[in-house]
C-alpha cells in the first residue's frame, strides 16, 4: 500500500506547490453575493452576506432576473489573495484588482475600505463622496483597473478578503458584466501604452500610412525591447510586411514609428508586438487596415435618395434634391403640386401643400456632362416620415460638450462633403444644449424653456440650417431632467413643443431618465403616458416634427410606439464603438421587424463610425474597417434610421466610402420599409434577407467569427430564387449569376452585401 501512496502523495504535492507557485492571476469571475438597494454596512468584511442571491458577473442584471431594475445594488465576493502571486510576479511593487467595466457607476471596497470610484483609484476618506454618480458619459463602458501598492493595509495576504462594490444604475442595463474580472499583479507591460488608435490611416497615392505611439507611462521603469509589426492579409493569411525595431523607452519618454503598406482591396491585419528585453513578457494590439469599395460618383447628374417624402397637409415642406455630379446643376422638377417652388440652381423645393394626395414629380437634373431624371412620390397625409430619417446627431461625438458652432460646422460639412447629395437631411443637437439642472429644472418666469450660453439663438441657428436645405433636430426628456441632467419637459409639453416649433425643429428626440422618478410603477400604461403627453403636444404646433421615442426598448415599445404616434424608436440601450456591443445590438432585431414599415421604424442606436468620444475629446472609431461595413449594411438591411455620430469635420475618405453608397442606402431608404430578417445561421455565419420594392432581394451574409469563412450560400435555403442576376452593393458590381449555390470569402466580422433580382 505505502509504497504507491508515496508517489501519489508526492505528485499531488508537487501539483499543489507547482499551481501555487505558478499562479499569477486570481479569476473573479466567480459567482457573487448580491442585493438590490443601498446600506454602507454591506461594505464591511464581517458583514453576513449568506442570505443574499448569487449572481454572475458576465452578465447585466436584467439577463438574471432583475428586469427592469434601476437603483443601488452590491455584489460581494471573498477570495484569498496568496502571496505567491508577489513572488510569481516580475515586478513586486503593485496589486492590481480588474472589475471589468460596471453598468454604471461604482464604489470598490477592499475589506471593508474604499479603493476605487468609476475606474480610478480611490482612498478611503473619498468613501463619504457621493458625487460618484455622475452624468451618464459611458461609464457603463470604462474599465475599471484598480491597482494598491503590495504594503497597502487594505490587502490581506495570504488571509481571505471581502471585496464590496457598490453599484448605481440610473437606467437600463445594471452591473458588473464583463466577466473579466481579475486579481494579480501589475507588470512591465501594462506602463506601455501602444497607441494604434490616434488617428486613422491616410490613404496618399496608392499607400496607407499611420504612426504609431509608443509611451512609457512609468516614472520609474525603463521598458526596453522590441517592437515588432506584421501584417496578414485577411483573406489569404498571407504575411505582407514585418518590421522589427530595437526600443529603449526611459521613464515618462514617447516614441513613434510609422506603418506603411500598399493600398489593397481588402484589410490587412496588423498586429504590434513590444517583447520585453528583460522579462520576455509581450504587449500586443492590432488593428487593420480601412479598404475602399464605393465608386467614386460619376460627373453627370445622379439623382440619389428616396422617391417618396412626406408631408401633412398644410405644414412648411422642405426637400433638397439629392444630386450628386459636377456643379453647376440646374434642377427642374415637373408637376409640383400647388403650393411648392423649386429653386432652380439649389434644387430646394420648398412652400406647404393644402390638399391631401400622393403627388408624382418628375426631377430633373443637368450640368455640363447631361441630364438625368427621376420620379418623387410627394405624399401629403397623416403619416410622415416614410423612409428611415437619415442624418447627424451631436451625441456619439460631442456629447455634452456640444456647440452652436459644432452644429453650424456640420450642417456645413455635409455640403462641402458631398453628403446631402446622398440624402442625407436631419442635423440633430442632442442633449447639452438646455440650462443644466443642478437637481432642479431652470425655466424663465414664464416657464418657457432656456437655452445655455453655448446656443445663444435657436432660431438663427434653425434658418442657417433650413438655408442648406437641410433639416433640423432637437432633444429633451419626459422628466423634470434629461440624462445629462439638463432641464427636461416636464408639465411643460405644450410650451415646449410650441419653443421647438418657433425656432424651426423638424424632428424631436425624446428621451425617458429622470421620468422614471415620475412613473407611479412599470405598467405599460405608465410608459406610455409621457409619450402621449407630447405627441399630444406636438399636435398642437403648425409643423411637422419627427417624433423619435428613446426609452431604449422598454415594455417592447416597437408594439405601441406607433399607438403613441412614434415615428421611431429605440429598441436598446446605448450602443459604443466596440464590436461586442455592435454584435449584442445589431443581431439581435429579430422580433421587432414586423412592426417596422413607412412612418414606423426601429432604432437600434447611432452608427459609431469616424470620430467619436461622446465629448469633448474623441478618438477615431475603435471598430475595424470590416465591422464598419457590416455595422452600415446591417442598419440599412435593418431599414434602421441613420444618424451619424460623428465628428463631420474630421470625416475621412473611408467614413465618406462607407456613407456615400447609394445603393447601400437605397436599401435602407426602400420605400416597402421592410426590415431584413435572418434565414440562416450556421456556425459564425449569419445570412439576413430583406424584401425591397422591386421584387428583388437584398441579402447580407455577415460572418461574426475571428477568422475569414469561405461560405457557400444555397439560394433556395435563404427564400431567393436562383439564377437571378446578382449585385455587390459595395462595389457597385454585377457579378456573374450562379446556380443555386452562391460562393463568397467573408472576412472575420465582415459581411458580403448583394442584392439579387428575382426572375
Ligand atoms: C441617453 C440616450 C443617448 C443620449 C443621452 C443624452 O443616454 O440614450 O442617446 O441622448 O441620453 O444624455
Amino acid at each position: 500500500m505505502k509504497k504507491i501512496l508515496i508517489p501519489l502523495l508526492f505528485s499531488f504535492l508537487a501539483f499543489i506547490l507547482d499551481s501555487a507557485f505558478a499562479q499569477k492571476q486570481i479569476n473573479l469571475n466567480l459567482p457573487w453575493k448580491f442585493i438590490q438597494g443601498d446600506n454602507p454596512v454591506y461594505a464591511s468584511p464581517g458583514y453576513d452576506d449568506s442570505a443574499w442571491k448569487t449572481i454572475a458577473v458576465d452578465k447585466i442584471w436584467e439577463s438574471q432576473g432583475y428586469d427592469p431594475y434601476d437603483g443601488y445594488a452590491w455584489f460581494r465576493v471573498k477570495v484569498v489573495i496568496p502571496s505567491a502571486l508577489k513572488s510569481n510576479a516580475s515586478l513586486k511593487d503593485s496589486l492590481r484588482i480588474y472589475l471589468g467595466k460596471i453598468n454604471n457607476y461604482d464604489q470598490a471596497f477592499l475589506n471593508g475600505q474604499l479603493f476605487g470610484i468609476n475606474g480610478n483609484n480611490a482612498t478611503p476618506e473619498m468613501a463619504k463622496d457621493s458625487a460618484f454618480i455622475q452624468a451618464p458619459m459611458n461609464f457603463w463602458d470604462k474599465k475599471r483597473p484598480y491597482t494598491l501598492a503590495v504594503n497597502d493595509p487594505r490587502i490581506h495576504w495570504d488571509q481571505e478578503n471581502a471585496i464590496a462594490v457598490r453599484v448605481f444604475d440610473q437606467g437600463g442595463q445594471g452591473g458588473m458584466y464583463t466577466g473579466d474580472q481579475s486579481i494579480m499583479m501589475t507588470c512591465l507591460g501594462d506602463y506601455l501604452a501602444i497607441e494604434n488608435n490616434l488617428a486613422p490611416y491616410v490613404f496618399s497615392q496608392g499607400k496607407l500610412q499611420k504612426v504609431v505611439g509608443l509611451k512609457n507611462n512609468s516614472v520609474f521603469y525603463h521598458l526596453n525591447g522590441i517592437f515588432r509589426m506584421i501584417a496578414v492579409n485577411k483573406l489569404t493569411g498571407q504575411t505582407v510586411f514585418t518590421k522589427d525595431e530595437k526600443v529603449n523607452l526611459d521613464p515618462g519618454e514617447r516614441k513613434e514609428s510609422t506603418v506603411e503598406l500598399k493600398q489593397i482591396d481588402q484589410s490587412v491585419l496588423i498586429t504590434y508586438r513590444f517583447e520585453f528585453q528583460d522579462t520576455g513578457e509581450t504587449v500586443s494590439v492590432s488593428d487593420e487596415t480601412p479598404y475602399i469599395t464605393t465608386p467614386t460618383p460619376p460627373d453627370k447628374p445622379r439623382i440619389n435618395g428616396p422617391s417618396v417624402t412626406a408631408a401633412r397637409p398644410g405644414k412648411p415642406f422642405l426637400y433638397a434634391v439629392p444630386a450628386t455630379g459636377l456643379r453647376p446643376m440646374a434642377f427642374e422638377a415637373i408637376n409640383l403640386p400647388e403650393g411648392l417652388i423649386l429653386d432652380k440652381q439649389t434644387g430646394i423645393i420648398s412652400g406647404k401643400v393644402s390638399i391631401k394626395g400622393n403627388y408624382q414629380v418628375t426631377l430633373k437634373a443637368k450640368n455640363s456632362k447631361g441630364e438625368f431624371t427621376r420620379e418623387l412620390t410627394i405624399s401629403i397625409g397623416d403619416r410622415i416620415c416614410l423612409t428611415p430619417p437619415m442624418g447627424w446627431n451631436s451625441w456619439n461625438c460631442w456629447g455634452l460638450a456640444v456647440d452652436e458652432q459644432k452644429v453650424i460646422s456640420s450642417a456645413r460639412t455635409y455640403r462641402e462633403k458631398g453628403l446631402a447629395n446622398h440624402g442625407w437631411t436631419y442635423v440633430n443637437i442632442d442633449d447639452g444644449w438646455e440650462i443644466p439642472g443642478d437637481k432642479n429644472p431652470k425655466r424663465d418666469t414664464a416657464g418657457n424653456i432656456l437655452t445655455n450660453d453655448k446656443f445663444p439663438d435657436m432660431k438663427r441657428l434653425g434658418d442657417s440650417i433650413h438655408k442648406f436645405g437641410l433639416k433640423f433636430g432637437i432633444y429633451s426628456s419626459p422628466g423634470p431632467l434629461t440624462c445629462g441632467g439638463y432641464t427636461a419637459s416636464y408639465q411643460h409639453e405644450i410650451q415646449d413643443a410650441h419653443s421647438f416649433a418657433s425656432w424651426g425643429i423638424d424632428y424631436l428626440k425624446y428621451d425617458w431618465c429622470s421620468y422614471e422618478q415620475i412613473a407611479k410603477d412599470t405598467s405599460l400604461a405608465e410608459r406610455k403616458k409621457p409619450y402621449f403627453a407630447m405627441r399630444g403636444a406636438l399636435n398642437t404646433i403648425d409643423r411637422d416634427i419627427v417624433y423619435s421615442l428613446c426609452q431604449y426598448g422598454m415594455s417592447k415599445v416597437w408594439q405601441w410606439g406607433d399607438e403613441v404616434g412614434g415615428n421611431l424608436w429605440r429598441t436598446t440601450e446605448d450602443i459604443t464603438d466596440t464590436w461586442e456591443s455592435l454584435r449584442e445590438i445589431g443581431f439581435s432585431q429579430v422580433g421587432n421587424a414586423p412592426f417596422a414599415k413607412p412612418g414606423n421604424w426601429n432604432d437600434p442606436d447611432m452608427l459609431i463610425v469616424g470620430w467619436v468620444g461622446w465629448g469633448p475629446s474623441l478618438h477615431p472609431t475603435r471598430l475595424t474597417p470590416d465591422e464598419q461595413y457590416t455595422h452600415i449594411s446591417l442598419w440599412c438591411m435593418l431599414s434602421a434610421p441613420l444618424l451619424i455620430g460623428c465628428d463631420l469635420e474630421r470625416l475621412d475618405a473611408f467614413t465618406l466610402n462607407l456613407l456615400a453608397n447609394d445603393e447601400v442606402i437605397a436599401l435602407d431608404q426602400d420605400p416597402l420599409g421592410k426590415q431584413a430578417v435572418p434565414v440562416i445561421k450556421e456556425g459564425d455565419i449569419q445570412v439576413w434577407v430583406k424584401d425591397l420594392s422591386d421584387g428583388a432581394k437584398a441579402v447580407g451574409i455577415f460572418n461574426l467569427g475571428k477568422n475569414t469563412v469561405k461560405y457557400s450560400l444555397d439560394l433556395e435555403k435563404a427564400g431567393i430564387k436562383p439564377g437571378g442576376q446578382v449585385r455587390d452593393l459595395w462595389r457597385q458590381k454585377t457579378l456573374e449569376t450562379t446556380g443555386k449555390i452562391l460562393v463568397t470569402d467573408i472576412p472575420s466580422h465582415g459581411v458580403s452585401l448583394l442584392k439579387i433580382k428575382q426572375r
